[in-house]
């Protein structure tokens, strides 16, 4: 039964290993090879009112809130249209400026995230149009949204969220398809996107079988009282939920910077004892992102670094993790994957109530 975790040691690694078959589920019937786009119908918009869009604001809290910076990151790149992703719990108390030819975008796995929901209705309160990218089907928030895209995760037990996160960036990446294509993504971009989307869930399944490697690493992290997760512009919010997802089920300082801002500040930190995952992917600052790593090295911080099987290291003392490529505009969820096993090895092996872990529910639903 969907609450059982049956076989597995726990819902968290139920969650994770389920994510090829959850992936594929917010895939189908949302791509339209013919035009090389997005098909989400639930948004309630035609391609007209899509086109007006000159800005999205995406909201909301913890994780939703690092993925909704990931699909801000995918919207800029392929639809150029202005996209950022802000704390939901934050929006509302800085009287926010509502646009009518923006596009409101609230991300909750639950649907029942107070502070998102308030900002929701903070949106709609002033004219706002806003669409729900929620798992959960006739929640608060999706009943509230103007239009929508539902997740179809399926039921997501463990408080660290996994593989609804995973879908939410998928959703992203179809409404930013959408989006892009009724712009100036060509049809060629727009079939390039498709295959790598279709590729996602089989290159998911990929990255799990290196499970057992990711235990014996986050077995020496686990050592660790405090770490830095570090990655650069696409790797950033992936460096975020890594330290956060780190931080929720193992207790341990786990703190998440830009690798391009280590040198003005936290570097002091770095000793034997702090190691650093990095996030790496082939990309166009990968040389600047290696040699930011050999000043970590240099200063004796252990490092992980999860990257593709191109990149060249430099020489680098690492752990390396590697991650098969996707577009590189997808590249963000495949290098999370291996996030949520160190995190859960971690835990598991501090011995914590993975599932239940202290001081956080599964929803907040008070503010
Ligand atoms: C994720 O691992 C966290 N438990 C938490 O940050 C969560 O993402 C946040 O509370 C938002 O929840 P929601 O998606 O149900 O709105």
């Amino acid at each position: 039964a969907a609450y059982d975790p049956g076989e597995h040691e726990s819902f968290m690694h139920k969650e994770i290993l389920e994510q090829p078959a959850s992936a594929g589920r917010v895939l189908r019937g949302r791509l339209n090879g013919r035009f090389a786009t997005g098909h989400l119908g639930g948004l309630n918009m035609d391609a007209r009112e899509l086109r007006a869009i000159r800005r999205v604001k995406i909201l909301g809290c913890g994780s939703a809130y690092y993925v909704g910076e990931m699909g801000a990151t995918l919207i800029e790149e392929l639809a150029r249209i202005p996209a950022d992703a802000e704390a939901a719990s934050e929006f509302r108390y800085r009287n926010p400026i509502i646009e009518p030819d923006t596009l409101y975008v609230a991300v909750s796995q639950s649907g029942e995230t107070i502070d998102t929901l308030l900002a929701v209705q903070e949106v709609r309160r002033k004219g706002g149009y806003v669409i729900g990218l929620v798992n959960v089907v006739g929640s608060a928030i999706a009943r509230e949204a103007d239009g929508g895209i539902y997740l179809h995760a399926g039921p997501e037990v463990a408080v660290a969220s996994t593989k609804a996160l995973t879908n939410m960036f998928l959703g992203f990446a179809m409404l930013a398809l959408q989006l892009g294509r009724v712009r100036d993504l060509s049809i060629a971009d727009g079939r390039r996107l498709i295959a790598g989307l279709e590729s996602l869930p089989g290159k998911i399944e990929e990255v799990l079988a290196t499970e057992e490697r990711l235990v014996a690493v986050a077995e020496r992290l686990a050592a660790a009282e405090s770490l830095f997760f570090v990655g650069r512009v696409r790797g950033f919010p992936v460096a975020r939920e890594g330290a956060q997802k780190f931080k929720e089920i193992s207790y341990r300082h786990a703190e998440a910077y830009q690798t391009s801002e280590l040198k003005h500040g936290p570097l002091a930190l770095i000793s034997p004892d702090v190691p650093t995952i990095a996030i790496v992917p082939l990309d166009e600052l990968v040389e600047r992102n290696v040699a930011a790593l050999h000043e970590i090295a240099a200063r004796g911080g252990p490092l992980v670094v999860v990257t593709h099987e191109e990149v060249d290291l430099q020489g680098l003392e690492a752990e390396r993790i590697v991650v098969p490529r996707a577009e590189r505009e997808l590249d963000p969820i495949l290098l999370t994957i291996p996030l949520q096993l160190l995190a859960y090895h971690a835990a598991k092996q501090l011995g914590h109530d993975i599932d239940k872990p202290r001081n956080l529910a599964k929803s907040v639903t008070v503010e």
